[in-house]
């Protein structure tokens, strides 16, 4: 099918099958770019000029689990470990609305210091101090645990699938089942916490057509938030001698493509993009994608919160960052998003 026929099925609201994606991923030249230019029209259309910041808070990179492709996995005892105090993180949370951004994101490993109440504690304060909305990405807990939170203010929670093959998940994860993550997902869910989800591009082994599994995953979810990024071999792994399998274009026509299937999802062009090429978050935004997820750790942690290598940002400052973003977004035609940005699925 030509990628006109397919681009015309978003238009009438057909859905696209796995041959579709297929070929929508293997396009070249002025089909992927009317590929961009159709998922950059759905984001204008349904999502708004608009570009919303959340700034995120790398708050501990203590984790009790050993993923494979990850540089804060537990086995890695080269990593420095920190967890960043509490006054610390509040005060970077305030610094983030002095700076008009609108939401934080504390992201950390998983890690069993911080018990329910602890991150509920964490939650009540900055809350009080500020009218941040927060998105909380701390790993998979109970249901009661995510409950609690929600009680305490946390508005939604980001945990990638990763990949959608059992095999493959199994083959990264030596200590976790794919079918514990969707539950943790699904649990969000009926909750009504606003959810993200997504999933690694181009782990060790995984076939064009796992890919667009994946994508038509995502799409079952039905999320509220969508963030996936490339697999980058960190050399502190054991996936560290695993090249990734695809060419870098295939990430960014995987996130055009997860927009065509996700019309009202807020996408984040994710950090890791520009690791695999300079200014690639720019690019994202202008295919497909609406949100922007400047660092807000304090500098002194950065360094050592490396899930993978030539991570942007390292050395800049929470105020660096904060200002690099807006002149980015400015320059693009685009202006900041003023209000929390919350879900607008289901209006
Ligand atoms: N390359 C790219 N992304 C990675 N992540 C972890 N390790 C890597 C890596 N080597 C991603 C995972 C995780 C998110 C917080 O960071 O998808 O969910
Ligand atoms: Fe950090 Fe540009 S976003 S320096």
């Amino acid at each position: 099918m030509s990628i006109h026929n397919i681009l015309s099925k978003i238009d009438q609201n057909i859905g696209l099958n796995k041959q579709d994606i297929m070929s929508l991923l293997q396009s070249s030249d002025t089909d992927t770019q009317l590929l961009y230019e159709k998922a950059d029209e759905l984001r204008a259309k349904y999502m708004g000029n608009a570009v919303y910041l959340r700034g995120i808070v790398e708050f501990s990179n203590h984790c009790k689990k050993d993923c494979n492709y990850c540089g804060i996995r537990r086995s890695n005892s080269i990593v420095q470990r920190y967890r960043i105090p509490q006054e610390e993180i509040i005060m970077s949370c305030i610094n983030m609305e002095k700076a008009g951004q609108t939401t934080v994101v504390l992201q950390s490993g998983e890690d069993p210091y911080y018990t329910k109440e602890k991150i509920q504690n964490l939650l009540v304060s900055i809350k009080k101090e500020t009218n941040l909305a927060i998105t909380l990405s701390a790993g998979v807990r109970s249901l009661n645990t995510y409950k609690y939170w929600k009680d305490a203010g946390m508005d939604r929670y980001l945990l990638r699938f990763e990949t959608s093959s059992v095999e493959l998940f199994q083959f990264c994860h030596p200590d976790e089942t794919l079918q514990t993550r969707i539950n943790a997902l699904m649990n969000l869910k009926s909750i009504g916490v606003q959810t993200g989800s997504g999933f690694l591009i181009g782990l060790p082994g995984e076939t064009l057509e796992n890919l667009a599994e994946d994508i038509l995953f995502t799409a079952t979810l039905k999320l509220d938030m969508i963030g996936i990024g490339p697999f980058i071999p960190n050399e502190q792994t054991p996936f560290a001698e695993f090249n990734n399998p695809f060419d870098s274009e295939i990430y960014f026509k995987t996130i055009s493509v997860i927009r065509l299937l996700n019309k009202k999802a807020h996408i984040p062009a994710t950090t890791a993009f520009d690791a695999i090429q300079p200014e690639g978050r720019n690019l994202l935004l202008q295919r497909g994608a609406n949100v922007f997820m400047p660092n807000a750790t304090p500098q002194k942690y950065r360094v050592h919160y490396q899930l993978y290598p030539g991570k942007p940002c390292v050395d800049e400052s929470i105020e660096d960052c904060a200002s690099c973003v807006i002149n980015r977004i400015t320059n693009m035609g685009r202006s900041i998003g003023k209000d929390p940005g919350h879900s607008i699925l289901g209006y």
